[in-house]
């Protein structure tokens, strides 16, 4: 089949490579020239396991095309929208990159009029993709086709996709977007436009109210001494309903690894999807109390988590304080809205002079904060030779030796993503869900927890 995909970023060039790798032909519409300069020599221009390998031998094959020529949207049978909905005033959400995509697409559509899917990829509010069918003649049948990929699995995501959701009102359109993703055996869920749309926030607010529940309990756990959250939530996990016995063997969800408390959620999504549906809904007029909870508990997280380090080291003025891990998981350069890079700026207020290290992130993407006081180094050695305390933002493998590395130099550890081992942790280094073993550390001292 011809397809079509307008923006190349995360979830454009996956879709596009993807549907190339499983028999398609695939035209990728770019407007960003670095972007589409990279993506035309076969380098994805962000990091993502499985991707170079995935464009290379679409470009090789001839499989697919990287373009900033609109018109050869005329070719495909479906063309995607897969720009980006960034965050507007107030959490709201900025439909602006769609809503002038669909448009460009229509005008360009219109002058080779036949029957063609125009499908949503990107998250939109439910609502919008109806409103989307006015600007375009009824020879073309406009759907939500949300993608639910997470980054850094994204290719795999896409690949093993556990559910194609698809809301469109024609039957033909349905059945040919039903045999456009075919090959990849996924369950195919058939729906209006709108539920489409609203699956794909439930989903998002789902993991989120996960991890905002997990870090409720951390801070109900750190206010005992003897409590600690990853025992709390292990308890939780292995009922039954959430760890179902296969042959007598316990099976963990993936869902666990939300039911577990860190640093808060971040990243391109979550965040941004949970706010957008908030806004839209006081803009209605409804209040929704948990998930406006589930933000405000998010929103305190990295505060909370550096108010430990605090704790414990005393008065963080003017004290050399390092975060492992700017990107806002293991896996990924991403910065957006980063847990870590929350923390680091709550560092700053405090007068901390703060240090980081991410295998992953580049230089310019963390320009503002290093414009504020931020210092990257080089690697997890030289950032524990410069610093008294180091909170663990993310499970970055690079990261595994940190406790033997902080051992070396007398650093003290908050482990802010529950990763290390309980030997590792030990009683003198601090967790996120975890009680600061000797109270407020208002004296200044300036040494770390003692053994
Ligand atoms: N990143 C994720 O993990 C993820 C997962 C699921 C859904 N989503 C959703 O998918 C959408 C895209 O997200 P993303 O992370 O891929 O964004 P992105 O910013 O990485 O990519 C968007 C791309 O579209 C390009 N673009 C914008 N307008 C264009 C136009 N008119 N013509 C051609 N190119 C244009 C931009 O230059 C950019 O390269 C968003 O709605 C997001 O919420 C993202």
């Amino acid at each position: 089949m011809k397809v079509a995909v307008i923006g190349c970023g995360y979830v454009g060039l996956v879709t596009g490579a993807g549907l190339a790798s499983i028999g398609h032909h695939v035209v990728g519409v770019e407007s960003d020239p670095q972007r589409l300069a990279a993506i035309s020599v076969g380098t994805p221009p962000f990091h993502e396991p499985g991707l170079p390998a995935l464009l290379e031998s679409g470009l090789r094959d001839g499989a697919f095309e990287a373009t900033a020529d609109l018109d050869r949207i005329v070719e495909a049978d479906v063309v995607f929208v897969a720009v980006q909905t960034p965050p507007g005033e107030n959490g709201s959400i900025d439909l602006s990159f769609v809503r002038e995509a669909a448009r460009r697409a229509a005008e360009t559509l219109a002058t080779q009029p036949r029957r063609r899917v125009l499908a949503i990829r990107s998250t939109v509010l439910p609502g919008t993709t109806d409103a989307l069918r006015t600007l375009f003649d009824d020879r073309t049948a406009v759907a939500a086709n949300p993608e639910f990929l997470q980054e850094g699995t994204a290719v795999q995501d896409f690949l093993r996709s556990d559910r194609i959701v698809v809301g469109v009102h024609e039957a033909w359109a349905r059945e040919l977007l039903a045999e456009l993703y075919a090959p990849l055996g996924a369950p195919f869920v058939a729906s209006t436009p709108a539920t489409a749309e609203l699956a794909k926030y439930a989903s998002n607010a789902l993991l989120a109210t996960l991890i905002s529940f997990s870090n409720e309990f951390a801070s109900i756990s750190e206010s005992f001494p003897d409590v600690d959250v990853e025992e709390v939530l292990g308890a939780v996990h292995l009922d039954r309903r959430l760890s179902p016995r296969v042959d007598g063997a316990v099976v963990r969800p993936g869902i666990l690894a939300f039911l577990k408390a860190g640093c808060g959620y971040g990243g391109s999504c979550l965040p941004k999807d949970l706010s957008a549906l908030i806004a839209s809904r006081q803009a209605a007029g409804e209040e929704h109390p948990l998930l406006e909870a589930v933000r405000t508990v998010n929103d305190s997280q990295a505060g909370r988590v550096v108010g430990l380090l605090e704790r414990s080291l005393g008065n963080l003025a003017g004290r050399p304080i390092g975060v492992l891990g700017l990107a806002f998981k293991a896996g990924t350069d991403d910065v957006r809205t980063s847990p870590g890079l929350r923390a680091v700026e709550e560092l700053l207020t405090r007068g901390a002079e703060v240090f980081a290290y991410d295998p992953l992130v580049r230089l310019e993407a963390v320009l503002p904060w290093r414009e504020q006081g931020l210092t990257l180094v080089d690697g997890v050695q030289e950032l524990m030779s410069k610093v008294q305390g180091c909170l663990i933002a993310t499970g970055d493998p690079a990261f595994a030796a940190v406790a033997d590395v902080a051992a070396l130099h007398g650093t003290l550890l908050l482990d802010g993503r529950r990763l290390l081992a309980a030997d590792e942790l030990g009683s003198r280094h601090l967790a996120v869900g975890r009680a600061v073993p000797h109270g407020p550390g208002d004296d200044d001292a300036g040494t770390p927890v003692p053994s």
